[in-house]
């Protein structure tokens, strides 16, 4: 009988995500081991709490508090980062690649953050860092977009990309409850992560973007250059209106291409999606991913976005692909700067001006209800030329307010924000106006 490798896994984080990891790897370990050819340890793992119970049993023996000492422990042949934050994961991380470990992460800020860093080390240690479950859970997009799809350039990736944000958005649109009553629920559930502003404001979704950026264009976009809104805005009326235009209101994150100047785009924000594309109709906490290819053309992705399960396949997928690597079979891509030893800097990205970003939009404008308010409004927006493509005012008893829905035909990021600003500052609009972008993507 051939004598099967052993491999050493150290967890750095046993929450949602790593008890699932290590649960999972319990249950299949046989099929696992079998496909890898290898006998799969879970060696040690580190906590902030090892007094905490948890529902995955853990030999105490197995447990530490420092994240440094599963890092650098010499036995341990894979980490997986599954702790979360930026500061002490980001030094637990670079310690094991300065170690040419392998490190596995689902960590999507820290890599947003200094994915280039990691790389470099990951470089320079001549370890790897794997990070497929750092964008859309159980999904394969990391995989689909750098192997499966390798032979395309991407003028358009577009995608839910955080399920906590489906989710409040489908329970308003399927049950009338407002924003406050689904976030309620969405707290109860434990859909919402500790810090709310990266789900609510759309903080999590543009790291995914940038990632998927990173991996469509090979470059690195600042989270400083990329624009962000979150869903708080939304109300139900805006999802009712909305629908009878013929849309869903769905929060994406959108990396594009202009495939003339080749000028990058990444951006976040809520879009009425029109009801014949697919991602309408992804709903609750799953995710979609739409990728379009010059080659390939438009696929579709979907499936759960988080959650410990779907995560948790992702990450030992990463984990086969490490201890493929370190058997030394070839079953993934090298990272994509490095083939063969010699390194292949992606070009800087030119990135592409508000002005640049054409599209329909959707505008809900608060204003006094009398004679010749809709004329000083459609005036500024002729001003700026702002051509209007319907005008709703609903039927419903505001005393001497009334709200107003206006669609607009093709006009740019640029001028329509100005616009905007230019209708706040007329007294018979009472709030600043709520914008909102019309999906007009081919696929
Ligand atoms: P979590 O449930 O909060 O787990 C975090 C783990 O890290 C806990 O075991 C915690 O220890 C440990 N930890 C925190 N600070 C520590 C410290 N200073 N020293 C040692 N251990 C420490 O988080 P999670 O949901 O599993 O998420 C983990 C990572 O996966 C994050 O980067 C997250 O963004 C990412 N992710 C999560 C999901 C999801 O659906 N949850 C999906 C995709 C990606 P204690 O258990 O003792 O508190
Ligand atoms: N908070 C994230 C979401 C977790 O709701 O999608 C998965 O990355």
């Amino acid at each position: 009988m051939v004598k099967r490798r052993t491999i050493n896994i150290g967890f750095i984080g046993l929450g949602i995500v790593g008890q699932g990891v290590w649960k999972h790897i319990q249950r299949n370990r046989a099929e696992l081991e079998q496909r890898l050819g290898a006998r799969l340890v879970l060696y040690r793992a580190a906590v902030r709490d090892p007094a905490k119970k948890r529902p995955v049993r853990i030999p105490p023996s197995r447990i530490c508090v420092d994240p440094l000492a599963v890092a650098t422990d010499p036995k341990v042949d894979i980490v997986c980062e599954l702790m979360g934050g930026t500061t002490l994961a980001k030094k637990a991380t670079l310690a094991a690649l300065k170690c040419g470990k392998i490190v596995v992460s689902a960590n999507k800020a820290l890599l947003c953050q200094s994915g280039e860093m990691l790389f470099r080390a990951a470089r320079k240690g001549r370890g790897h860092f794997y990070f497929e479950a750092s964008v859309a859970g159980g999904i394969p997009i990391i995989k689909v977009i750098r192997e499966g799809l390798v032979a395309n350039r991407f003028d358009l990736i577009y995608g839910i990309l955080n399920g906590t944000c489906n989710y409040i958005l489908t329970r308003m649109d399927q049950e009338s409850l407002t924003f406050e009553e689904t976030i309620l629920e969405a707290r109860r559930l434990g859909y919402v992560e500790a810090d709310e502003s990266l789900d609510l404001d759309g903080w999590d979704t543009a790291h995914k973007a940038v990632i998927l950026g990173h991996l469509a264009h090979g470059n690195w976009i600042k989270l400083r250059h990329v624009p962000v809104e979150g869903i708080r805005r939304i109300t139900l009326e805006d999802i009712r209106w909305a629908r009878d235009l013929g849309y869903k209101i769905k929060l994406l994150g959108i990396v594009s291409r202009d495939s003339q100047s080749g000028k990058i785009f990444v951006r976040v924000h809520p879009t009425l999606i029109p009801k014949d594309n697919i991602l309408a109709h992804v709903d609750d906490v799953y995710n979609g991913i739409s990728v379009t290819g010059d080659i390939a053309g438009t696929t579709v992705h979907i499936g759960r976005g988080a959650g410990q399960d779907a995560t948790a396949s992702a990450v030992i997928s990463d984990i086969t692909d490490a201890v493929s690597a370190l058997l030394g079979k070839p079953s993934t891509l090298p990272a994509e700067e490095e083939i063969g030893g010699e390194i292949f800097p992606a070009p800087e990205a030119e990135l592409a001006d508000l002005s640049e970003i054409s599209g329909h939009y959707y505008i809900r404008l608060n204003v006094v209800d009398k004679p010749g308010v809709l004329a000083e409004v459609s005036a500024v927006m002729a001003r700026k030329e702002v051509s209007i493509a319907s005008v709703i005012q609903p039927k419903v008893s505001l005393g001497k307010r009334a709200t107003l829905i206006l669609t607009t035909h093709t006009s740019n990021e640029k001028i329509i924000q100005e616009t905007c600003r230019n209708l706040k500052k007329l007294k018979n609009v009472l709030t600043a106006p709520f914008l909102l972008r019309i999906a007009d993507f081919k696929d």
